[in-house]
């Protein structure tokens, strides 16, 4: 999971989105062709920021901010910005060692001059090990300095622009047997490296939301559970956890319920919860006999289940909801996979239907039927 600039290479400019484009249901079906969706979307469909009533997220990158049409549907449809890969290590630590901050710091302007608000994503990754970290002898004190030095250097520099931090980024074993191993846990200790970054980022930024972060957790309720124990052992040590984020990147035949059962547990531990990184993948699903527009009608619904279930949730505990790449032809996923669509507006930038169930879930409707 460490496709370091890639991202940025995968990245295609251009696309021309404009208030007109977002098209009425007739006419959207007859410009998508054979792959339409069955749905018809409302010509005059809301944006999810004004419909929510909490902070609807995407990711971005610098690069994005340069297409004008992406910039002026981020400006429409969301509230809050998580920087996609450069506020990670693999973009600011450098190999001697010292940060660069460019990218991310144009982020943050955008989402400022937008009265957007940042949630920095995120400051300790297993797989993320910069050289320069790998290179620092095994003497503990000098690498806890390092590891320290840097959190303040990252959360200090966007004390107070940020509304929260993804301290630590997927820390639960992939198969829920226990924690990571990573160069952060063999150098300061499996569960007191976790513990010592939401120690410092706090010293860092006192105000900001201190989330942990992971996925699968819909799809692995061992995962789930040793996730959630993390979390309280962290709380019962003291450590300043004040959020749990939920990645979601699902496919589109995760089973009804799911998704619902996992948010309920996460939040029985009484934090926000933030829907830190949805993506409803097409390619990814398992099952092979299910026809593309079977897919894209489960798509649909798997959006608005995440986003009924986040509904349902106590006011004080939705943190935000945050969708990972706002147009298809954004996504991650289609580099792993050209034929995925597993965004809320096409590559035009017109909303699907996704987005559509968003709306209705977000302003308290049922989906139409
Ligand atoms: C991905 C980005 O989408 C890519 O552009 C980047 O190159 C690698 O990381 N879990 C996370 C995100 O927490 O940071 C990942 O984002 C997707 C999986």
């Amino acid at each position: 999971m460490d496709p370091p600039p890639l991202g940025e290479v995968a990245r295609r400019a251009g696309g021309g989105l404009g208030r007109r484009t977002v098209l009425a249901g007739a006419l959207a079906l007859s410009a998508c062709g054979p792959k339409a969706q069955s749905q018809p979307i409302p010509a005059d469909l809301p944006p999810l920021r004004s419909v929510a009533p909490f902070r609807v997220g995407a990711c971005v990158q610098a690069l994005h901010l340069d297409d004008p049409a992406l910039a002026a549907l981020l400006v429409r449809e969301v509230s809050q910005l998580t920087p996609e890969w450069q506020m990670k290590m693999e973009y600011i630590v450098q190999p001697d060692g010292s940060f660069r901050f460019e990218a991310p710091d144009r982020i943050a302007a955008f989402a400022r001059a937008h009265g957007m608000g940042l949630l920095g994503h995120n400051l300790v990754w297993y797989a993320q090990t910069p050289e320069a970290f790998q290179r620092l002898d095994e003497n503990r004190i000098g690498f806890a300095d390092a590891y320290r030095n840097y959190i303040h250097a990252v959360a200090g520099r966007y004390r107070g622009q940020v509304v929260g931090w993804d301290v630590v980024n997927e820390p639960v074993a992939e198969d829920g047997n226990g924690w990571r191993d990573s160069l952060w846990a063999q150098r300061l200790g499996a569960f007191e490296h976790i513990a010592l970054a939401y120690r410092t980022a706090h010293e860092a930024d006192p105000d900001a939301v201190l989330l942990l972060n992971d996925y699968n957790l819909e799809y692995f309720p061992k995962k789930r559970a040793t996730y959630l124990n993390l979390a309280e052992r962290l709380l019962a040590s003291g450590a300043p956890l004040t959020g749990l984020g939920a990645q979601m990147h699902v496919a589109a035949d995760v089973p009804p319920g799911e998704i619902t059962r996992m948010i309920r547990d996460l939040a029985s531990l009484g934090l926000p919860i933030h829907v830190s990184e949805l993506d409803v993948s097409l390619t990814r699903a398992e099952n092979k006999l299910l026809s593309r527009a079977e897919l894209q009608r489960r798509q649909t619904a798997v959006y608005a289940e995440a986003a009924e279930a986040f509904m349902a949730l106590p006011e004080r505990q939705r943190f935000a909801f945050t969708l990972w790449g706002l147009r298809d032809r954004d996504s991650w996923l289609r580099a792993e996979n050209a034929a995925d669509a597993p965004a809320v507006f096409d590559d035009a930038g017109r909303p699907k239907a996704g987005a559509a169930a968003l709306v209705d879930a977000f302003q308290g409707r049922r989906p139409q039927a």
